[in-house]
Formats: structure tokens, C-alpha cells, sequence
């Protein structure tokens, strides 16, 4: 196996030599990506609600490195206008960002509107227009009111009704100034992180249940914002609405036929979960086959996966008008023998079938990001090919670093990497890339991860009451890339 690898990498490892030298195609937009809880701060000011992380933060501080919260993150909420003269500098053609559900509805629900907290976003997306930027804006980015997550958050229908109500309130105030709309933030990483490892808000371990019942409100809950957006708004404001979806590329750990075959199933059960209903209608079937049957023999009365109706099959079916991808790097899948012997207490990986590595070459400085751009291409072809030659557009990709230093070379490095593999998937392999999109613009409240690892453009220092805001050299190095539209010296 270690022999595969270094077949594998080497090709990669020549630096410039093997970089693209073609020219960004007309129209591609370059961008960089934040969320409201991450950059925000002002968690209770001006009638902004409680929320999901605000919770968990101040409730659960061990589970955050060194005990941190985003009560005042970037400050972004008093800074918002020197973040976006940071952005007409840096020269982008999109910036995404998230509205806070709490902040515009205080409980979560349309009987409570926050005057404030409109106003907010309002003076945020008329400036960005003025500047030439396009927004690009999430409805929800994990910041769940707090109200709906004690009444069963992602595992309960009924978020799917309160999101809807939410998104139509969104796009009657913003929609004005938004071309570009995204329903929900990587739903696999809340499903899994949220409701099966525990890792991320709220922090449940309902293994081999939670997380199908999220992926099942998720997709729901998508379809019915982008009704809503198509029925009531579309043909007065001419936008445009998808749903951002994570993975990393799942590489076949070997050539053998069952590591191939696995490698498929985890590219269906993580990716597939959520796309598959969405783009080309219900569960992939290898979902629907592996968790029933794995159900029956645990003995369940029905299969641990919600099963659509016909009807909501046709209703969830075709709403996106184009695919929104978040990748950080690549796993190696191997297969697991007869997981059907292994019969106990419902599990995720085993109805899977599954496990995962990666290759300790790969460079990385988190555990999360790996730096394997002949990956990411492999991601973008099969996205397209899978999923019916949709418009890709990567809403996020980017290096993590602990130390936020501004010589971030290595950010540089996977960055280049990265939008050269792009290019050959978009040149060689026919793929219909339209945008990239960097995480992040600055250092920012990584989640659980608290401010221990950095991926923004831009450093923020958070010892100063001030915030400030320092560029990095990552940050000069995008902005030539994005006026020259081109990787090397010169191209083609
Ligand atoms: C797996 O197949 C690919 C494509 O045919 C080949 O390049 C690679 O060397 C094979 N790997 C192994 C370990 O046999
Ligand atoms: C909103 O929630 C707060 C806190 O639970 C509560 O005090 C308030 O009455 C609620 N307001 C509305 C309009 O539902
Ligand atoms: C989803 O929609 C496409 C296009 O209308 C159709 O070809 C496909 O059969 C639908 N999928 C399902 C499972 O109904
Ligand atoms: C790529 O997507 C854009 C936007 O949807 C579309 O206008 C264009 O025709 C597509 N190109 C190809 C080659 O499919
Ligand atoms: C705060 O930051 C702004 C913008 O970076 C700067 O102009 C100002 O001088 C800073 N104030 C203090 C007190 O450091
Ligand atoms: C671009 O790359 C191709 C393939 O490596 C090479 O043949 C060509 O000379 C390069 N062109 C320029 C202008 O560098």
C-alpha cells in the first residue's frame, strides 16, 4: 500500500513545474468565504437572539480549545465597513457571507422581527454592491435560534417549517441586493459532527440514528426555501439558489474490487447523502440497502433512514440551480470485513462498511486539511459527471495553519496547488467550474477549534480590544492571481 501512495503523490511534488499555465476562463469568480458566528461577535447586542453555539460555547466551554466563544470573534459586526474596503483591495468578484437567523429573528420565528438586525445586513449588502462585489449569501451557517434546537433542532421536521418561514423573510428584505443564495452550510459536517460523533454543536452521540434524521430535515428543509424562493421571488429579483455541500475526495485505498466498491459506498453515503436527493432524486440506493439491512438483522421495526414519500421525492428532486462544494483534502477508504457479522449497537461506519486513512506525506498542520490537489480535480470531475453536469462552484477550500504566521507560505503553496487542479479539471476533464472561493477572509472562531487554527487571508489579532487586522502574505499573492488570472509567470 505505502508503494501506491508515493506512485500516487509523486507527480505532485515538482512544485511550478507542474502547475497550469492557462488563463482563468472569462467570468470566473474569484471570492473568499466567512460565517456570521465566526466573524460576528455582538452575540447579545441590539435584540440578536441566543443561539446554537452560543450555548454550547457558554455552556460546554471544555469542549472549545482553551475555552473559547465567539461572543466577540472578529468584531465584525462594528467593523463590517473595513472588512469590505479589505475586500475591494484584495480585488475579489464575490465575498460570502451568513446572515444570523437569531439576529433577524430573535426566537427563530416570523412573529418576532429584529428591525436591528435587518438593518444590519441591509447596510452590509448595499455597500458590497456599491463596491462592485457580489454577495454570495448563506441562510444558515450552524447557528441555530436556540429555541428551535431545544425543541429537537435538526432531528425535528418541524426546523424544516421554521427555515422556510426564515428564508422567505430573508429573501423579501435582502433580496434586492442577492444574485447568488445559499439554504445551508456542509449539512453533512453538522449531521455527523452534531448529531453522531459529537464533535461539533450540539455535541449528541445518537449514532447511526441522528444523523439520518438530520440529512432527512436537511434536504427538506433546502427544498422547501428553494420553493419558496422560485414560487414567490424568482422572476422579480432573477437570483439564483443552491445548498453548499462537504467532502473530501474518497480515494480507493487499493485497486482490489472491495476497496474500489468502498471507496463508492463512502462517496454515497457522505456526499451522496445529501446531493444524490437533490440533484438526482431520493437516497443513493446503496444508502437505502446497506442501512436497512443492517436495521432488520439489529432488529429494528423499520430501517434506521427516513424514507421519503413519492411525493417528497418529486418535491426535493431538481432544486438547485447549480452545485455549491466545500473540499479540504482526501481520505484513502479501505473496506471492512463482513461488517454484517459485526451486530451490536447501531453504527455509521459499519452500515458503511468502511474505514478511513490518509497518507502521513500529505502536508498538513491540522487534522482536517490535507494538501492533495490531485484530489480535489478527482472531486470536481466526479461531482460533475455524478450529479448531471451541474455549474460547480467551490464555496470553500483552504489551508489551516497554527500558527497565523504572515509568511503563510504553505497557504500560498496548497492554495496554488489547489486552482492549478482546478484549471486541468476545467481544461482537461470538461468540468464546469464557474467560481472559487477561499476560507476564509480572516483568521476567525474556528468552531471547536476555538482561535487555535487560523485560515484567513488576513490575520486578526484577538489579544487587541481592537481586532486589528493585519494582511498576510497569502493575501498580495491572491490579489495577483486574481488581476493576472493566472498561476505562473505567464500564461497561455
Ligand atoms: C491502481 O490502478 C491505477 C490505474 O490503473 C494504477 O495507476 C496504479 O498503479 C494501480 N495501483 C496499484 C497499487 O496497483
Ligand atoms: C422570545 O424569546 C424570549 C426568550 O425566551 C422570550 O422572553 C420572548 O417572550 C420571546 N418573544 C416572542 C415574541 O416570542
Ligand atoms: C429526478 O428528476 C429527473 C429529471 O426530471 C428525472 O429524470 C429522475 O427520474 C428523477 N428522479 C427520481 C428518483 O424520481
Ligand atoms: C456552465 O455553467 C454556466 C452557468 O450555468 C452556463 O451558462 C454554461 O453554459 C455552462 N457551460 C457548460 C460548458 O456547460
Ligand atoms: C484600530 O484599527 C483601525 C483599523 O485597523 C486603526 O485605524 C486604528 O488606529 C486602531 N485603533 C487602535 C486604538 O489601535
Ligand atoms: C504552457 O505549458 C505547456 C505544457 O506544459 C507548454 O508546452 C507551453 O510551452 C507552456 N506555455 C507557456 C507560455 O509557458
Amino acid at each position: 500500500m505505502f508503494k501506491f501512495i508515493v506512485f500516487l503523490f509523486i507527480p505532485c511534488v515538482f512544485g511550478d513545474a507542474t502547475l497550469s499555465n492557462r488563463t482563468f476562463p472569462d467570468g470566473f469568480s474569484f471570492g473568499t468565504a466567512t460565517a456570521a458566528y465566526q466573524i460576528e461577535g455582538a452575540w447579545n447586542e441590539d435584540g440578536k437572539g441566543e443561539q446554537l453555539w452560543d450555548w454550547y460555547t457558554h455552556t460546554y466551554p471544555d469542549k472549545i480549545d482553551l475555552g473559547y466563544n465567539g461572543d466577540v470573534a472578529c468584531d465584525s459586526y462594528h467593523k463590517w465597513q473595513e472588512d469590505i474596503q479589505i475586500l475591494k483591495d484584495l480585488g475579489v468578484q464575490h465575498y460570502r457571507l451568513s446572515i444570523s437567523w437569531s439576529r433577524i429573528l430573535p426566537n427563530g420565528t416570523v412573529n418576532n422581527i429584529n428591525q436591528k438586525g435587518i438593518d444590519y445586513y441591509i447596510n452590509v449588502l448595499k455597500t458590497l454592491k456599491e463596491n462592485n462585489i457580489e454577495p454570495m449569501v448563506t441562510l444558515y451557517h450552524w447557528d441555530l435560534p436556540i429555541i428551535l434546537h431545544q425543541m429537537g433542532g435538526w432531528t425535528n421536521p418541524i426546523t424544516a417549517e421554521y427555515f422556510a418561514e426564515y428564508s422567505r423573510i430573508a429573501f423579501k428584505y435582502f433580496g434586492e441586493y442577492v444574485k447568488t443564495w445559499i439554504t445551508l452550510n456542509e449539512p453533512q459536517s453538522t449531521c455527523w459532527g452534531g448529531y453522531d460523533s459529537g464533535s461539533k454543536a450540539p455535541g449528541y452521540t445518537l449514532a447511526g440514528l441522528g444523523l439520518y434524521e438530520c440529512a432527512y430535515v436537511h434536504v427538506l428543509a433546502h427544498a422547501k426555501a428553494y420553493h419558496i424562493y422560485d414560487n414567490e421571488f424568482r422572476a422579480q429579483q432573477k437570483g439564483r439558489i443552491s445548498i453548499v455541500i462537504d467532502s473530501p475526495w474518497a480515494e480507493a485505498a487499493s485497486n482490489s474490487s472491495e476497496d474500489v466498491e468502498a471507496a463508492q459506498t463512502e462517496r454515497e453515503f457522505v456526499l451522496g447523502l445529501y446531493a444524490n436527493p437533490i440533484y438526482l432524486g431520493n437516497w443513493p440506493q446503496v444508502v437505502i440497502d446497506n442501512v436497512a439491512t443492517r436495521s432488520e438483522l439489529e432488529g429494528f421495526a423499520q430501517s434506521r433512514l427516513p424514507q421519503f414519500t413519492q411525493e417528497q421525492i418529486d418535491y426535493i428532486n431538481g432544486t438547485a440551480d447549480f452545485f455549491g462544494l466545500n473540499t479540504y483534502g482526501t481520505n484513502l477508504i479501505s473496506h471492512l470485513n463482513k461488517p454484517n457479522e459485526n451486530i451490536g449497537v447501531p453504527n455509521y461506519g459499519l452500515d458503511k462498511g468502511t474505514s478511513s486513512s490518509v497518507d502521513p506525506s500529505w502536508p498538513s498542520d491540522v487534522p482536517w486539511v490535507h494538501q492533495v490537489p490531485w484530489g480535489f480535480r478527482k472531486l470536481l470531475k466526479y461531482v460533475y459527471e455524478q450529479y448531471n453536469h451541474p455549474e460547480i462552484i467551490v464555496t470553500e477550500n483552504g489551508w489551516a495553519d497554527k500558527t497565523g504566521t504572515l509568511t503563510d507560505i504553505d497557504r500560498q503553496s496548497y492554495i496554488t496547488q489547489y486552482l492549478s487542479a482546478l484549471l486541468d479539471a476545467y481544461y482537461e476533464d470538461g468540468v464546469n467550474v464557474t467560481g472559487y472561493t477561499v476560507w476564509s477572509l480572516l483568521d476567525n472562531f474556528e468552531w471547536t477549534n476555538g482561535y487555535t487554527q487560523k485560515l484567513g487571508l488576513v490575520q486578526v489579532d484577538f489579544e487587541d480590544a481592537n481586532r486589528t487586522r493585519t494582511p498576510k502574505d497569502s493575501y498580495y499573492w491572491f490579489q495577483n492571481v486574481i488581476k493576472t488570472k493566472c498561476l505562473v509567470e505567464e500564461c497561455l
